[in-house]
């Protein structure tokens, strides 16, 4: 399928410029039938819990196939928040390692949980980016905080706020040199490219399909290494974290020895058909090709803010940078009901505006949020200003 034909499958893009994919993914033809699929299923047999069942396994080897993972590895999980969980109550914070190394660009989600963890012995210590360059956060920001105490590093690959694209391959070498896990949280770029998390080298990865899985809210996953998984046995779980819950035992907990330890209750079945029909759709198209896409639709822009003189808050170079650039404003609200005004839905975190691109964006989407940029030139910040400060 060409990003031509896959934009067709989108009946918003014909009316409005959509670069909110790093808040939800458009909705599909294909995502809408399968939850119609779901209802029918339920309508037609009642309960065919065997047959919802067998779908969420489906979902699992299916997600596993498209991060280059073992169908074992993966938990699936009713949020990103919740496979973070799963992995702390996991761990143990009373031995010599007890502390969690987090960046400045994780998701509040990702500090809150492991600050949840102090009570039980963790300590945080938090990775800064340099005061020069606030919106990059390089290996050495983590290599002054990793040391023979850090238990765990979790972080996310590209940041909800900026952008910026952290080096998780160099990162996963530098944590593993000096003991540490690695928990990635791709949330901001799987499904905008392609990933191989064997060759990333980390230890978990969590994820969820709201926003370039372009699938529903209610369901994501936890990739957990296949060695790993065996060490592990989480304190937050439930009879689908058995080894098989149709057993129904109260006497015992069994672990399988597979990631599904790490799952707790029902599955969420709707959600799973949504995201197998989005995962359809993104296999047809090609994570290598939504890679191109999105590179060249989203460098077109970040150049062209640039030029226009823009502060663009996401690093130029392109290994730094993922489906997300964010332009700064003086009043970012207020410059994105002005871009609603024309069409463009786009969104911001503090004032920081968000121009999120997948492969159903074109140049002339790149084109139409620039034109509108310069129209409300008032709104944005201009980059000597950002530089003088
Ligand atoms: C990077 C990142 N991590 C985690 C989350 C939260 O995910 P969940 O609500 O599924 O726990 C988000 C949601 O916006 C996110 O952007």
């Amino acid at each position: 399928m060409t990003p031509e034909q896959f934009r067709d499958r989108f009946p918003l893009l014909k009316k409005r410029v959509y670069v909110n994919s790093c808040s939800q993914g458009a909705l599909s033809r294909d995502v809408e039938e399968a939850i119609r699929a779901y209802l029918e299923s339920w309508h037609e047999h009642g309960s065919p819990w065997e047959h919802w069942v067998g779908e969420v396994e489906r979902l699992r080897a299916r997600f596993a196939a498209s991060i280059g993972a073992d169908t074992d590895e993966i938990a699936v999980m009713p949020s990103a928040s919740a496979g973070i969980n799963a992995v702390a109550s996991a761990l143990d914070f009373t031995g010599p390692r007890s502390q969690v190394v987090v960046g400045d660009f994780e998701f509040p989600t990702m500090a809150q949980i492991w600050l949840a963890q102090e009570r039980r012995g963790a300590t945080i210590r938090r990775a800064t980016p340099p005061a020069a360059a606030p919106d990059t956060l390089p290996l050495a920001s983590y290599e002054a905080a990793i040391d023979e105490r850090t238990l765990i590093v979790p972080a996310t690959h590209v940041c909800f706020r900026n952008g910026h694209r952290t080096d998780i391959a160099g990162l996963a070498r530098l944590a593993h040199q000096r003991g540490a896990y690695v928990l990635l949280d791709d949330y901001q770029r799987t499904g905008s490219g392609p990933i191989d998390v064997h060759a990333l080298g980390v230890d978990f990865m969590v994820t969820g399909c709201l926003k370039y899985l372009i699938a529903a809210a209610g369901i994501g996953f936890l990739y957990v290494r296949r060695d790993l998984i065996e060490r592990f046995e989480p304190t937050i779980t439930g009879w689908f974290g058995r080894v098989n819950p149709f057993a129904f035992r109260i006497d015992a907990l069994d672990w399988p020895a597979a990631a599904s330890r790490f799952e707790s209750g029902t599955p969420p079945v709707v959600n799973a058909y949504a995201a197998l029909a989005a995962l359809d759709l993104l296999d047809r198209v090609g994570y290598e090709a939504i890679g191109r896409v999105v590179e060249r639709v989203g460098g077109r822009f970040a150049s062209g803010a640039r030029e226009a003189g823009f502060h663009v808050r996401t690093p130029a170079d392109v290994n730094r940078r993922g489906p997300l650039v964010v332009v700064q404003s003086v009043d970012a609200p207020a410059l994105v009901e002005r871009l609603a005004a024309r069409g463009i839905i786009a969104s911001c975190r503090g004032n920081g505006l968000r121009v999120a691109f997948h492969a159903y964006n074109t140049d002339a989407d790149a084109d139409a949020v620039l034109g509108a940029l310069k129209a409300e030139a008032a709104l944005v910040e201009q980059a000597d200003v950002a530089h003088r400060r």
